[in-house]
This record gives structure tokens, C-alpha cells and sequence, in this order.
């Protein structure tokens, strides 16, 4: 097992708040009908929301390429029973996984008043 690479992302919370007030497709464009469901058992809030988006950028740079050949809806990130972030890939960045032997995708997320921030970890095969 080894790390393939790690990323971060900082996101104003503001700005995503700003891009679904302003964009009524924002929602459906960047997360998948799962995450939706997550955000709306949440009550849309969007600390969550705007975590999830820091999540997939910090994933991409963990990947090592950025969002780049995939799209932000080929990364998945839910909760499971005790709130962690879980990441699922989907469609070319399923095929990338598998490309590069990627055996796990770890993301941690934290959040305040104005900004939220999340780490990954992308683990390899030998
Ligand atoms: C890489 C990316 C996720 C950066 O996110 P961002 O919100 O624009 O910028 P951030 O401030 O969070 O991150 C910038 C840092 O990411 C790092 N970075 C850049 N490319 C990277 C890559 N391929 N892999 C890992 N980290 C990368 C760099 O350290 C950069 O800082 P630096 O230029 O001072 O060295 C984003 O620009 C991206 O996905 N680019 C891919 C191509 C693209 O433009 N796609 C369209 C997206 S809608």
C-alpha cells in the first residue's frame, strides 16, 4: 500500500451559496442524485453542501491531475453511519482508479462560519 498523493481546498462557504442562489442547475451539475439526497436530509445546509464541493477539488488534486478528464459528478462523497466521508468514483474517473491501482480515496472535511476546507489521501497498490 502507498500514497499516490494528497490534496487540500479551501472554499468560501459564500461562494457556493452565491452559485445555487444564482444557478439552478448548480446543484444538479456538480453533485450526484445521492449527494442531493444527503444535502436535503440535512436541510440543504450549506456548510455541507459547500464541504462536499472542497471535497471533490481536494480529491482531483489528490488524484494529481485536478479536475481534469473526469467531472465533478465522477466523484461521489457521502457519510456513513457515524457522519465520516465516504468516496465512490464513477465513469473516467472509475477508469483512472483503475488505471492508476487506486485502491482507496480517504477525505476529511471541516467547516466554519465563512470558509469550508477538506484534505484527501489517494492510496495505492505497490
Ligand atoms: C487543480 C484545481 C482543483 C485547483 O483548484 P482551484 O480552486 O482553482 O485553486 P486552489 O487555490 O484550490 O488550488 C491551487 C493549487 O492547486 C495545486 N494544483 C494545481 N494543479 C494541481 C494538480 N494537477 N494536482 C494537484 N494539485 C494541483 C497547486 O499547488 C495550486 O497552487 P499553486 O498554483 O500556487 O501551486 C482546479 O484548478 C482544476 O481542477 N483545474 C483543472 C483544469 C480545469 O481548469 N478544469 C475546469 C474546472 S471547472
Amino acid at each position: 500500500m502507498n500514497i499516490h498523493d494528497i490534496g487540500i481546498d479551501i472554499i468560501e462557504i459564500k461562494r457556493v451559496d452565491d452559485a445555487i442562489k444564482n444557478n439552478n442547475r448548480f446543484l444538479n451539475k456538480m453533485f450526484t442524485d445521492k449527494e442531493i439526497e444527503y444535502f436535503e436530509s440535512k436541510n440543504l445546509r450549506i456548510e455541507s453542501i459547500a464541504g462536499n464541493f472542497a471535497a471533490k477539488e481536494a480529491i482531483s488534486k489528490s488524484i494529481g491531475t485536478g479536475i481534469r478528464s473526469f467531472n465533478f459528478k465522477d466523484i461521489e462523497v457521502l457519510r456513513d453511519e457515524l457522519g465520516k466521508p465516504i468516496v465512490k468514483t464513477y465513469n473516467n474517473l472509475k477508469q483512472i482508479c483503475i488505471d492508476y491501482n487506486v485502491l482507496e480515496i480517504k477525505v476529511s472535511i471541516s467547516h466554519c462560519k465563512e470558509y469550508a476546507v477538506a484534505n484527501a489521501i489517494t492510496i495505492v497498490k505497490e
